[in-house]
């Protein structure tokens, strides 16, 4: 290992780059969200570059999405353009034993969540301290919700047994705004023991666009490691 390196920065770079080497020439490519996903998209733009592959499209997820394509070469297309889609690459922010996840870190798990379950094969990129026995252990559940709509929902929420909190901005006055223009609430549930009921429960509240509890959606774990200082990367 690079001396000085942060080792989460290096498990991040190892398993964006291993996911990005899983694409080949043709295929239409959601383009996940988050500091590892933007590796994996980096390293996508260099193959494309060098020749390596080719007639790659990228389907976004998010307005950082679209600025990183842009900034590596990958052209984009929307989903109206294509009738499928062959591989997605995303970060998560926690991940259990059955491949169920929490995302929405970054605020832009509604828009991942349509390309995520699209894609043929959903490919998730982690470092090793998103790995958690049951979700909800070591991060809030991220909601999306219509601005008009937040007092309800948040009540609504702590009927459910959560406890809801506004995302507010760093270095930005005022709640997170998401690229569709609504806001996010954070909850804190004691236990998910069934992940599959609380994301329909969540969604059935009226205001509720997506929750980030993403289940049965994975297809494969990528997981980046630090080992005697070593950057390696296993499936999961
Ligand atoms: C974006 O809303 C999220 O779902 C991210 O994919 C998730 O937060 C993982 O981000 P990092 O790779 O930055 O940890």
């Amino acid at each position: 290992m690079t001396a000085g390196v942060d080792p989460v920065k290096l498990m991040k770079q190892q398993v964006g780059k291993a996911a990005a080497e899983r694409v080949q020439s043709g295929s239409i490519v959601g383009l996940g969200t988050g500091s590892t996903t933007a590796f994996a998209i980096q390293y996508l733009g260099e193959r494309l570059q060098s020749g390596e592959i080719q007639d790659i499209k990228g389907i976004p997820t998010s307005f950082q999405a679209i600025v990183l394509a842009r900034q590596y070469g990958i052209p984009l297309v929307g989903l109206d353009e294509v009738d499928h889609i062959d591989i997605a690459i995303d970060g998560a922010d926690e991940v259990d034993p059955n491949k169920n996840l929490i995302k929405g870190g970054g605020a832009a798990h509604t828009q991942e969540k349509i390309v995520d379950s699209l894609a043929d094969q959903f490919i998730v990129v982690v470092d090793s301290s998103k790995l958690v026995d049951k979700l909800g252990s070591t991060f809030l559940l991220p909601v999306e919700v219509l601005p008009m709509a937040v007092a309800p929902v948040m009540r609504a929420i702590a009927k459910l047994g959560g406890k809801p909190e506004l995302r507010m901005g760093v270095k930005k006055a005022g709640p997170v705004v998401t690229d569709q223009g609504n806001l996010v609430v954070d909850v804190k549930f004691d236990q998910i023991d069934n992940p599959g009921e609380l994301e329909k429960t969540l969604n059935n509240i009226p205001g509720v666009l997506e929750n980030g509890l993403f289940v049965g959606v994975a297809d494969v774990i990528l997981v980046g490691e630090v080992k005697d200082g070593q950057a390696s990367v296993r499936e999961f």
